[in-house]
């Protein structure tokens, strides 16, 4: 497979003051220790926790025989037949402590030697951890020069020898000493074999959760592998360390000093607890925007030069000059963040870029010169249209790059250089949160490209400014949320819709048209708002709302025209406009306000709004949110 020299090797260039990248994937956890056989516990609570997406996973148990693991690429279900199966379940089955992990592969394939749990040098201490340790390759080559064996890549390895590095017989001791010398993050649970039944946990940046029950605990990266057992829980706060033995549970902070945290009750229900306390996975991957987006771009703009730092495009500015175009291929969803994409760059840039859907592109015998750059977009990485489209790309000697979200997919292996969105696991068939990830990337993209071009040092610089201001964009947006929902329910009665946009807005609009259709089932069509005159205006009336971007600077009184249009023959308009622009919300019937921003960046908030409004509108219709009827996640067939 062939490794995108993606963010895990990513060393930022001397003058970069920012911090080297910080993946956080939300993996999953869970540990137990008290009156039952813990491997049921810890099983079960995998599954409770598949909602994250993994593609890894494993369990250990703590006996008399020591650490005993059992972990495998692929799913819970299949660990479960593994243990079911192994010659000694009994003994798998007999203990009364253990951990669990979920991983979903960021650095370094989804194999079985980098799934977690993961034990220390003599093997009698084992961990399961989230989160990323900085300095890990800093600590690996001390253990290796001091004679230690790794079997994986990963720095929770590292993390498992540094916890057995200082283990003198007491575990707490130990992992307080080890996260002393930890940089980067963690949500971590550990156990000993020397201590049967005592797990330690802590976290920075990770959560950890600790359930409270009679005479036992389990504890998790969330609730929702809890809540079967007990409603009162612990949440700890970053630098807590907890030694955890039955019932009890002792909380210090890195200082050692005695630390109180007030129990917690947990109110999901339990299908809510499914996703993390929401509702569907949709709204919850809506929410996760700010986050997702910190994770796509950290690492990734270097503000001091005014550029981007993208390492898996494998490119230099030097050959970046030569590129004199920009073929972008995709379907649906990552089709509409590529013709931003496409704006961006023709914007920035000033070198032609166009957007293609993947199918056309693979059937047209299409014209790819040597200087083309062609970009495939695609969340799943599996999409057989798109997937085609670069095997295309590829015999026509193209430069090949690919976006894409889920580490290690064919279009990812199939491609020599790209960028890997961290957008975190989407389960819900309709994209949001890896659509904004995506036209985070290529706005990063486009400034490279442009930087490498004709544009300033000055211009670069302010706009990768704003593009570090995307995540409090999103997070202004979902504040809205109520205001979002009351507004939905003046258009959840209706059976067609129009989307109009220019600009940037154009493609804002395409992709809220796709998001209303394909969850409410509503017929919903994006137009470029000069396009209504020319045909689609004949359909306007008081039973076909508009719903209008207004947030295009360049193109705004002319869209203002177009909303003047649809109210003189009756369509009630539903207005997306820039907070304190009052003439646009005196001209529509109802509004969402986004915050003031430049044109490029605004296009994140107003799609993050109207995903908002498409959620809101398919539940009020009842309808069938995170799975609509004849979707699939990943269209991997023609
Ligand atoms: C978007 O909400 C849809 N689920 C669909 O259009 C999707 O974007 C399209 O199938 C492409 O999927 P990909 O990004 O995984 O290639």
């Amino acid at each position: 497979m062939k490794r995108w020299n993606e963010t895990s090797n990513h060393k930022p260039p001397q003058s970069q003051k920012s911090k080297p990248p910080l993946i956080i994937i939300m993996c999953g956890i869970v540990g137990y220790t008290g009156k039952r056989a813990a491997m049921p516990v810890l099983v079960s609570g995998l599954k409770k926790l598949e909602y994250r997406g993994y593609d890894s996973a494993g369990v250990a148990v703590a006996s008399q025989e020591g650490i005993l693991i059992r972990k495998q690429s692929g799913k819970v279900a299949g660990l479960d037949q593994l243990i079911h199966d192994d010659p000694i379940r009994a003994t798998l089955s007999g203990s009364h402590s253990g951990i669990a992990h979920t991983r979903w592969a960021t650095h370094g394939p989804p194999t079985t030697d980098n799934a977690h749990p993961h034990l220390g040098p003599n093997g009698r201490i084992a961990l399961v951890h989230n989160g990323i340790i900085e300095n890990h390759n800093a600590l690996r080559d001390r253990f290796k020069a001091d004679g230690h064996t790794f079997h994986s890549e990963t720095d929770s390895e590292v993390l498992a020898h540094l916890i057995e590095s200082h283990y003198q017989g007491d575990l707490l001791q130990a992992v307080t000493q080890a996260l002393r010398e930890v940089e980067g993050t963690y949500g971590l649970t550990c156990m000993s074999a020397d201590e049967l039944g005592v797990l330690v946990v802590a976290r920075r940046g990770s959560p950890i959760v600790i359930g409270l029950g009679d005479d036992e605990t389990i504890v998790a990266s969330d609730a929702s592998a809890i809540i079967t057992y007990t409603r009162q829980a612990i949440y700890l706060d970053d630098h807590d360390i907890a030694r955890i033995e039955g019932s009890h549970v002792d909380i210090r902070s890195l200082d050692s000093s005695s630390v109180t945290r007030t129990p917690a009750e947990i109110d999901w229900s339990p299908g809510a607890a499914e996703k993390g306390g929401y509702e569907h996975y949709m709204l919850k991957e809506i929410f996760d925007q700010p986050e997702a987006i910190r994770n796509t771009i950290r690492g990734r703009i270097d503000t001091g030069r005014g550029t981007a730092i993208l390492s898996g495009l494998n490119l230099t500015p030097r050959e970046l000059v030569d590129i004199q175009r920009l073929l972008i291929v995709g379907c649906g969803t990552s089709m509409n963040a590529g013709l931003i994409g496409e704006y961006a760059v023709e914007d920035f840039a000033g070198i032609p870029a166009e957007v293609e859907q993947a199918a056309e592109f693979r059937y047209r015998n299409p014209i790819v010169g040597s200087r083309d750059m062609v970009l495939a977009i695609s969340q799943s990485g599996e999409t057989a249209d798109t997937l085609a489209a670069v095997r295309e790309a590829v015999d026509k000697g193209s430069l090949v790059a690919a976006l894409v979200n889920v580490v290690g997919s064919t279009i990812a292996r199939e491609t020599g250089r790209g960028i890997y969105l961290h957008a975190g696991p989407e389960i819900s068939v309709a994209s949001t949160k890896a659509f904004t990830s995506q036209v985070s990337v290529l706005l990063m993209i486009a400034l490279k490209i442009a930087r490498a071009h004709r544009l300033s040092r000055e211009e670069g610089i302010q706009i990768a400014q704003e593009i570090e201001k995307l995540p409090e964009l999103v997070e202004a947006v979902l504040a809205s949320n109520d205001q979002l929902a009351e507004v939905a329910a003046h258009y959840a009665g209706y059976n067609n819709a129009f989307y109009i946009g220019r600009g940037y807005m154009f493609p804002v609009a395409l992709e809220g048209a796709l998001k209303l259709k394909e969850i409410s089932y509503i017929h919903a069509e994006g137009y470029h708002s000069a396009e209504l005159k020319h045909g689609p205006i004949a359909l306007l009336e008081e039973g076909m709302p508009v719903i209008a971007l207004l947030n295009e600077g360049p193109g705004q009184d002319k869209s203002l025209s177009n909303v003047a249009e649809c109210k003189a023959r009756s369509a009630p308009v539903l207005g997306v406009v820039t907070q304190g622009d009052d003439e646009a919300r005196q001209a529509c019937d109802h509004v969402i306000e986004i915050p003031s921003c430049p044109h490029y960046s605004a296009v994140v908030p107003a799609a993050v709004a109207l995903q908002l409004f498409a959620y809101h509108v398919a539940r009020i219709r009842g309808c069938a949110i995170d799975q609509p009827r004849n979707l699939a996640k990943s269209v991997t067939v023609e």
